[in-house]
């Protein structure tokens, strides 16, 4: 039999339409989370990324898999810089140091996270220095090629032979550089100190964050988050969270409190990560945006395979109930109080936690569902009963109440198969879409490992795809809890996966908005409260869709997505009791071309179009959408 797609030249020909007729009742509430964000420090997208830290390797944190270096850092004017691990470190998080050597002028410059930014705006440093010096310090911002000094300021040292002093200063540019090709320098003079040499430690320069947080993070990326109106933020993983090895796990205790007690930890994405993008400023992240945390906690098993048996697990099922308490305990408990001593005196919500992340790979399955979520899931119930517990796969039998996560990453027509994948699903066991992407051509196959190689951006089709699968999941939105991308982000200086959905460098100018980034904006802000029932002329595709009603605004809502059509698609479509002359909002996404991507640097692909469609006789809105369209339909009440 020939595909109905054939046959679309005809049909148009015929300029029969799809008509759909949606209920006024029968559907289903859906869950308020449905686009969310996903964090899991990859591609240098927490450190050299959301974080707005701008010096490369601050604190020379290593360990071993990583170990301690220079990386980042040159010498000024023929200065001599040397790693140490002195018998009086900055901290015993952060053992290892810089000596700074020469004769009259010395220093040290970073090169910044591939470049630094510089504008007209306030940039605030600090620095830790160790030895005898009554002279002053110079920081500076200049051009790497041309040596320009765009901002410059001298520090009266307060630097003693027996003890770490930090110093702090603003730098304030008066003129914008034209390019990120800059680099920051501290000097002083060596022939004021006893041998010729300081030592330095912690350096750090922070350009305005968002909501001026100190710590804080980057505004570009934020304001591209917060533009597609995010409902949730699940963090910290990934794989990340669950590390390597055993041992090298995500350890929540280790990335909060001041940044010098924080040792920085091996990612699972070939560097060594600071910390500095900690779990207080995750959940600051949560609280800037409005969003749900959804919170990922380690479950016992690392990513080499190896779990911890049943009889073990107390200690880290400990661990979690302590994070549970920091984030969530009255300031009369311990860990609550240790929270308001960092700031943060309000206790925080968290009405979701995922077990673990992926457990059903790497042979992770068995000791998954015979132990491991189990006694997560019950010791965090016991103490937290109105927690959801996500299980981080949807191969189990879930307990009462108890949900799972369900990840895809394939080609642009596997998506599309899946149009239907959530009717299986109950509403009883939400299901989370943690990460999905299409990563690969159709036709390709996908290789995992070292010979991995997806796609350099989200692409025009592979977002089309994404729309049907997600029309498939709002068509379910009683069960299917929300969905993000993954990876998230990227620094096209420096990365281990692409696609993302968003890609930046060190210019915020030229942050690429991905074309899977226009599809969550155009769908999470025309989210629906209740879906309806609709009937159809038709079977699914080329036209996949899903209606619903917003509550708030008594607005009926109709969104939609063509993929692989002959022709462009005419819809007739009545909602029951809207009647004719009704207006409503008709937007439309398309792209040229098929394979068309959104890079950094480069102008948008996406056009987006609104028109007003108005409902004629019998309250039929009669429209087209071309081949490869994402479309919403909203009523104006
Ligand atoms: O998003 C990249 C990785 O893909 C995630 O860390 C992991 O959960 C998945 O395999």
């Amino acid at each position: 039999m020939l595909h109905k797609r054939y046959l679309l030249p005809l049909l148009a020909a015929c300029s029969a339409a799809v008509e759909i007729s949606v209920a006024s009742s029968g559907g289903n509430a859906t869950s308020n989370l449905q686009y969310g964000i996903m964090e899991e420090e990859i591609n240098y997208c927490g450190d050299g990324g959301l974080y707005a830290e701008l010096i490369r390797n601050r604190a020379f944190q290593g360990g071993s898999s990583y170990p301690s270096n220079l990386d980042a850092w040159i010498p000024v004017d023929g200065s001599a810089l040397s790693l140490q691990n002195l018998s009086k470190p900055l901290s015993s998080a952060l053992p290892t140091s810089v000596n700074v050597k020469g004769s009259g002028k010395a220093g040290l410059t970073n090169l910044g996270w591939w470049g630094i930014d510089v504008r007209e705006q306030k940039y605030t440093g600090s620095f830790y220095v160790k030895g005898t010096y009554n002279g002053t310090f110079t920081a500076s911002l200049q051009a790497n090629e041309t040596g320009e000094v765009f901002a410059s300021t001298e520090v009266v040292s307060k630097s003693v032979r027996g003890a770490w002093t930090q110093h702090e200063f603003t730098l304030t540019p008066s003129k914008a550089a034209s390019n990120t090709k800059n680099t920051f320098s501290i000097t002083f003079d060596a022939s004021e100190t006893v041998d010729g040499s300081l030592d330095f430690n912690l350096i750090s320069l922070f350009p305005p964050t968002w909501n001026d947080r100190p710590n804080g993070l980057r505004k570009d990326l934020m304001q591209a988050m917060a533009d597609f109106a995010p409902k949730f933020l699940r963090f910290p993983g990934g794989n990340n969270l669950e590390g390597d090895t055993l041992a090298g796990r995500w350890k929540w205790n280790e990335t909060i409190g001041p940044l010098k007690d924080r040792p920085g930890r091996a990612t699972t994405w070939t560097y060594q990560e600071t910390t500095g993008l900690g779990l207080v400023e995750y959940m600051e992240w949560c609280d800037d945006l409005g969003v749900e945390p959804i919170l990922g906690i380690w479950a016992g098993f690392a990513l080499n395979g190896d779990a911890i048996p049943e009889s073990e697990l107390g200690p880290y099922v400990q661990d979690v109930l302590d994070e549970l308490e920091f984030l969530t305990g009255s300031t009369d408990t311990d860990l609550g109080a240790l929270r308001a001593s960092l700031g943060h005196p309000e206790p925080w919500t968290i009405k979701y936690v995922e077990v673990g992340n992926e457990d059903n790979l790497n042979e992770g399955l068995e000791s998954y569902t015979s132990y491991r979520f189990r006694v997560f899931h019950d010791a965090i119930k016991e103490k937290y009963p109105d927690i959801i517990i996500l299980a981080s796969t949807v191969e189990l039998t879930f307990p009462e109440g108890a949900g799972g996560d369900y990840h895809l990453y394939d080609t642009p027509d596997n998506f599309v198969s899946k149009f239907n994948y959530f009717d299986q699903f109950s509403p009883d066991h939400p299901i989370l879409l943690g990460e999905i992407a299409a990563i690969q051509l159709n036709g390709r196959e996908i290789v995992w490992g070292g010979d991995a190689h997806f796609s350099m951006y989200p692409w025009w089709i592979g977002t089309v795809a994404e729309a049907v699968f997600l029309l498939g999941a709002e068509r379910n939105a009683d069960k299917v809890l929300g969905t993000t991308y993954a990876p998230f982000f990227m620094n096209l200086a420096n990365y281990q996966w692409s696609p993302t959905f968003l890609a930046f460098n060190a210019d915020p100018d030229q942050t690429a908005r991905s074309t899977s980034w226009h599809l969550y904006s155009l769908f999470s802000h025309n989210s629906f409260t209740n879906t309806l029932p609709t009937t159809s002329n038709d079977t699914w595709g080329p036209l996949y869709y899903v209606a619903g009603v917003d509550s708030a605004t008594d607005s009926h809502i109709f969104k939609a997505a063509v993929y692989n059509s002959t022709a462009d698609v005419p819809v007739s479509l009545t909602f029951d009791g809207v009647k004719s002359g009704t207006t409503a909002q008709l937007t439309v996404l398309t792209a040229d071309d098929a394979l068309g991507m959104n890079e950094v640097g480069a102008s948008d692909i996406v056009a987006s179009q609104t028109s007003t469609v108005t409902a004629g006789a019998n309250g039929v809105f009669d429209f087209s959408l071309p081949n490869l369209s994402v479309a919403v339909l909203k009523t104006v009440a």
